[in-house]
């Protein structure tokens, strides 16, 4: 069964209040939300392997460490995925990105995939799927059935809120897969809301409602 980790950071809690919040602007949505994926990028990397190489400090010769082993790929779920990539994309500049285009077909609840762009050597990266929500599961899932048909192994999934009912159908569909989020809330509305949540992300972020 894949972990669930639950990004407890002051600083991650302190600004998802402000994203919560109905009253929170657009721009101020996009930057809160840049700056939490930028918070949640330092605790999914933490265990990234290190290795050792010699550097010459203008004092002396020691052992630096840099990082080691497989690439990383961030693969955001379009379109509300986009918001967390340029805030990840600041940590972690040489990743490669792929995007994944799904929409949650308002009545069924279903994924509906529109678009699928990987970089050619996905295969050897280790893959962040983001997305700011993790509701019913059926995006997640999708959009990591998607990497797994191309050959991808190594998927971690992030998001901002998840739902319990969310969390539960991707361990069930995908137990490879460790999931970050930085709040898991009480439920799902009868229109696979996540309550409290933050509303609809694609539409805070995009201004489109
Ligand atoms: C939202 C969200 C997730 C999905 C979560 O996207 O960004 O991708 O819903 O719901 P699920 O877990 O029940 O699948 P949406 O379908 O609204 O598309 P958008 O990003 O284009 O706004
Ligand atoms: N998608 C969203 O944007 N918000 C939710 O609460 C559930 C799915």
């Amino acid at each position: 069964m894949g972990k669930l980790v639950i990004c407890d950071h002051p600083l991650i809690q302190h600004k998802l209040t402000f994203i919560r919040d109905v009253r929170t602007n657009t721009k101020d949505f996009r930057e809160l939300v840049d700056e939490v994926a930028s918070l949640m990028a330092y605790e999914i990397t933490r265990e990234v392997p290190l290795e050792t190489v010699k550097v010459q400090t203008p004092v002396a010769e020691m052992d630096g460490k840099i990082l080691a082993g497989r690439m990383l790929g961030l693969i955001p779920i379009l379109r509300a995925g986009l918001g967390m990539l340029d805030g990840i994309l600041k940590l972690i500049p040489a990743a490669k990105v792929g995007h994944v285009g799904l929409f949650r077909d308002p009545e069924t609840l279903q994924p509906v995939e529109y678009y699928t762009k990987l970089p050619t050597d996905v295969t050897e990266r280790e893959l962040i799927v983001i997305d700011p929500m993790l509701a019913t599961g059926g995006s997640a899932i999708a959009a990591i059935d998607v990497l797994k048909k191309r050959g991808c192994t190594q998927i971690k999934m992030m998001n901002l809120i998840a739902a319990p009912e969310g969390v539960k159908a991707v361990q069930e569909a995908h137990p490879d897969v460790d999931i970050y989020v930085a709040a898991l809330d009480e439920k799902l509305d009868d229109h696979g809301y996540i309550v409290p949540g933050l509303g609809d992300a694609g539409d805070r972020l995009f201004g489109t409602k």
